[in-house]
């Protein structure tokens, strides 16, 4: 119980909960990309989720812990950080780059675009019964539905700042988890890549597919 509150628990709490989000994320690309197979099959999968509602919320509620553990420990290892050394890193070594310090930056900016993702996205899903055009309402060209060009361009920034968030997480949850250096260039670097740029690139091609007329 002591470790979970050290900074190095701190640290492997960040990193678990970073990973485990990071699966949810894979998951949550694949239902997505069933847009692309148009209205019917992505509003039966919608309606087969509903169906088995009390799992999904199960789910969710783990989700909802997976991501305050993230956030609560990310703001006292900064307060840690920041209490420590003034802010400044005594030697200024490669492993302290300008990524790592702003971490606590694209992660608010993430935060953001995930009150607006959940109050357009999941809140108007859960007032919506089965057999709903649930297609439709991911495409509406009106603020907060990626029919509308402004929402979609603060999505793309937003998905490339969550993937360069990624991109750094990864590398330094392995870090902290204590994997090798070689584990952590070979295998690790690749799964990290699948995680880090390829389910943003998905995000991003569903976004431009539906700004394009492609999804429609
Ligand atoms: C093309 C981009 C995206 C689309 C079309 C999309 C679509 C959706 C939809 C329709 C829901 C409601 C699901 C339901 O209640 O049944 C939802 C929920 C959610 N989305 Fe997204 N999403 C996208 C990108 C993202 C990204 C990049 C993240 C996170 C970094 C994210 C995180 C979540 C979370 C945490 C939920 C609530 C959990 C749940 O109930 O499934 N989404 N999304």
């Amino acid at each position: 119980m002591k470790f979970l509150f050290s900074t190095i628990g701190q640290k492997v709490q960040i990193a678990i909960s970073g990973i485990l989000f990071s699966i949810f994320l894979l998951f949550h690309l694949f239902n997505n990309l069933v847009l692309f197979l148009g209205a019917e099959k992505f509003n039966n999968m919608v309606d087969f989720l509903k169906s088995i509602h009390l799992f999904i919320r199960i789910l969710e509620i783990g989700l909802l812990i997976i991501i305050l553990l993230h956030i609560i420990n990310a703001i006292k290892v900064t307060i840690q950080n920041k209490n420590s050394n003034n802010g400044k890193y005594a030697v200024s070594t490669n492993t302290a780059t300008i990524n790592s310090k702003t971490m606590i930056w694209s992660g608010l900016i993430i935060l953001l675009f995930f009150f607006m993702h959940l109050k357009y996205f999941w809140y108007t899903f859960q007032n919506m019964s089965i057999n709903s055009n649930f297609f439709k309402i991911v495409l509406k060209n009106e603020f907060g539905f990626l029919g509308h060009p402004p929402t979609a361009v603060f999505y793309i920034i937003a998905i490339i700042l969550i993937a360069t968030h990624l991109k750094h997480g990864f590398l330094s949850s392995f870090k902290t988890l204590g994997l090798s250096k070689k584990h952590r260039y070979n295998l690790i670097q690749y799964i990290g890549f699948v995680f880090w740029g390829l389910i943003p690139l998905g995000f991003i091609t569903i976004i431009i597919a539906i700004q394009t007329g492609f999804i429609k």
